[in-house]
């Protein structure tokens, strides 16, 4: 037991007096980013090493050297190392550049405009030794054929076209001789896709002979077939109101634009009482003939009986109905005729 404790003791004296003059560093520690792949295991004393950047690092601060000082330990190491920047690029004509960063390993896209098609690659990464990886592409327009010319018809270019090609956002305008009318688009362009948009044909146009309107006439109108751009008038019978437009117009798709209404008057609903109609105060017997013709507004008297004082409601006459207003009481022929100083329409109003 002792033996061995001795042996283990010796083993450990001489372990020690072995290593101990040597005074040698180990690997040295650094900065992220420093290169310290090349790095030895053990360095003597008095060595020296000249730190440098990872491949696509550049130095930016702190010196490169460190030395292998006598007590075993490195000097510090302060060289410190960031991602090298590629230049900038651009502008790209009829595109975007999306740039986040322009450093070591960072992408840039390239997208073109509507319109526009993108030739070369639509991305491009800075690599390690601060280049593009990629040149910048280019946006070229759209390219179309030449429009097609509807049977009939011609077209009408919007600027001087050389060759058979147009380009994207180019437009011409078509045209039919009367009587024949351009059915479709009247001004087509060169679009995103390539393709011009969908020819029109020239058609002829007839709109079927018009009709009546309830409650009016066509003063001069021949029934017929009717071409493009005719009209017809419309009026209404007497005491009707037109509503819309009195002219209806034969369109391209062959159907007449909207034809007017005619809406009817209204009797005022009262046989005792006083309505405020036209800017006068009247009673109603005084309203001959007992008429308003549509949208015509009237007002009638009302009572507030805690307040007992008479205060106006207004209604409309909307074709040929006109709603009295719940809160009107027509008086009894009584009190109409010996007691009219009562109604709510003499009273003190509110
Ligand atoms: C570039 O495109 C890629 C893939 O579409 C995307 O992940 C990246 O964020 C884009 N970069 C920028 C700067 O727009
Ligand atoms: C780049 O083009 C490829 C196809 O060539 C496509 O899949 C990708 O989405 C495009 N990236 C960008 C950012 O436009
Ligand atoms: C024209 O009239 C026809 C039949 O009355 C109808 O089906 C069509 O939708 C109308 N066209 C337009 C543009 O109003």
């Amino acid at each position: 037991m002792a033996q061995t404790f001795l042996l283990l003791l010796i083993c450990q004296l001489s372990l020690y007096t072995l290593v101990t003059p040597m005074k040698v560093c180990g690997r040295p520690s650094v900065q992220p980013n420093v290169e310290d792949e090349e790095f030895m295991r053990v360095y003597e004393a008095g060595q020296e090493v000249i730190l440098s950047c990872k491949r696509g690092y550049t130095p930016t601060a702190g010196s490169r050297k460190i030395i292998c000082g006598g007590s075993g330990s490195w000097s510090r190491s302060t060289l410190q190392c960031s991602r090298k920047s590629c230049p900038f690029i651009g502008p790209l004509l009829n595109g975007e550049i999306h740039i986040a960063d322009i450093v070591y390993q960072s992408t840039i896209n390239y997208t073109c405009n509507h319109g526009y098609i993108l030739h070369g690659a639509n991305t491009s990464e800075c690599l390690h030794d601060a280049t593009w990886s990629n040149p910048l592409p280019f946006c070229d327009p759209v390219i179309c054929g030449l429009p097609e010319v509807p049977k009939y018809g011609t077209i009408t270019y919007s600027r001087k076209f050389e060759g058979k090609t147009t380009l994207y956002g180019d437009s011409v305008t078509y045209n039919c001789p009367p009587p024949l009318v351009v059915f479709g688009n009247e001004i087509g362009f060169c679009t995103a896709s390539g393709k011009w948009t969908e020819t029109p044909e020239c058609r002829v146009v007839t709109c079927p002979p018009p009709t009546g309107i309830a409650n009016g006439f066509m003063p001069f109108a021949v029934i017929r077939e009717h071409g493009y751009k005719d009209r017809v008038r419309y009026g209404c019978d007497i005491n009707y109101v037109l509503v819309g437009t009195a002219e209806a117009e034969c369109l391209k798709t062959g159907n007449w634009s909207s034809k007017p209404v005619c809406r009817a008057p209204c009797t005022v609903g009262i046989d005792r009482g006083r309505i405020f109609y036209n800017g006068k105060k009247i009673w109603i017997k005084e309203l001959k003939p007992n008429r308003i013709l549509h949208s015509e507004l009237l007002e009638v008297y009302c009572q507030n009986t805690e307040k007992d004082c008479g205060y106006p409601v207004a209604t409309q006459c909307i074709d040929g109905t006109l709603k009295i207003p719940k809160c009107f009481k027509e008086p009894s022929a009584f009190t109409y005729n010996f007691q009219s100083s009562s109604l709510p329409s003499e009273i003190e109003m509110c």
